[in-house]
């Protein structure tokens, strides 16, 4: 008699507790990926399939206020998710992921959550999705680029349009039908700095022969040391320049491939450049 009470107590406690935790997003509540993403069996319509609203999902990835397609290793970014939909719904959520490599591993570091976010690790991977069901439309979330030499990256992302009655009825949803791919930057191209006019470098991945197309203000000499991403320098020179345009080449050929470092300086200022051995 007392056993069955604790019991049925408990049982309600447990669905109290499943029914207050849907509001949150379907990593945390189902231990699921809903992005649409390779780890995901279905998105958000398996429950949310009713198709009002017709929501539209965007994923932007911002350095600064600036849209970018491509991300610099270790740097930090905004990712900010925008659902437009039709109608007036009652609320919003949705749930991303970065992932990369043919295993779809975790790709870089989801942090500061902005309102109405939470950060839910799942399978060795981070999910950016709602805390709870959001007045706005917008989420934000800081993004840290993994190291440099990881390649491109796969953003995924599904959202939900929600009447606001509590329950995936009536609701709308779609996701990503292609990721958001952001591409590595590697090559640098002339990019003004104090010690040459221009230092670039081409091509970028090189195989064999790396040339250093360089326009500088003034002659003179200069030491040039490509690292390793250990900072184990690999090849140490002195490089003297002419006023005006000219070009280099290094001989790359017996380097092991991988992501190198190439800098310049003249004891004062440096000017370094990402390089990537095939
Ligand atoms: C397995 C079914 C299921 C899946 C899949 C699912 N949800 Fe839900 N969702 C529910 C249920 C059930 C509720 C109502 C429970 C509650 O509000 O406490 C709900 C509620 C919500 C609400 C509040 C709805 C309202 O009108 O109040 C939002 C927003 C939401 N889900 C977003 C999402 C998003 C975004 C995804 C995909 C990334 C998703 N859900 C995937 C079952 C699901």
């Amino acid at each position: 008699m007392k056993f069955r009470l604790v019991y049925t107590l408990f049982a309600f406690m447990a669905l109290a507790l499943l029914l207050v935790n849907n509001s949150g997003g379907p990593a945390e509540v189902q231990g699921l990926d809903r992005t649409g993403s390779p780890l995901s069996i279905s998105a958000c319509q398996a429950c949310h399939s009713a198709g009002a609203f017709s929501p539209s999902p965007m994923l932007e990835v911002l350095d600064d206020t600036l849209a970018v397609d491509a991300y610099e290793g270790g740097k930090s970014y905004k990712v900010r998710i925008t659902v437009n939909a039709s109608g007036t719904p009652a609320g919003y959520g949705f749930q991303a992921v970065a992932l990369t490599g043919a295993t779809n591993l975790q790709a870089g570091d989801f942090k500061n959550p902005g309102a109405d976010v939470q950060i839910t690790p799942l399978n060795g991977r981070e999910y950016p999705e709602h805390s709870k069901r959001s007045n706005t439309n917008t989420f934000e979330v800081d993004w840290e680029a993994p190291a440099a030499g990881t390649g491109d990256v796969r953003f995924y992302l599904a959202v939900v349009a929600a009447n606001g009655q509590n329950g995936s009825n009536g609701d709308g949803s779609s996701f990503l039908s292609t990721p958001v791919t952001l591409s590595e930057t590697v090559s640098s191209t002339a990019r003004a700095n104090e010690l040459f006019e221009t230092f670039a470098i081409y091509p970028n991945p090189a195989t064999s022969d790396l040339y250093l197309h360089i326009k500088s203000h003034e002659q003179g000499v200069y030491q040039l040391r490509l690292s390793n991403l250990q900072g184990q320098a690999v090849l140490n020179s002195s490089l003297s320049v002419m006023a005006g345009e000219q070009t280099r080449v290094l001989d790359v050929s017996q380097l092991p491939a991988g992501v190198y470092s190439l800098q310049a300086s003249d004891g004062k200022g440096v000017v370094s450049r990402k390089v990537v051995k095939r």
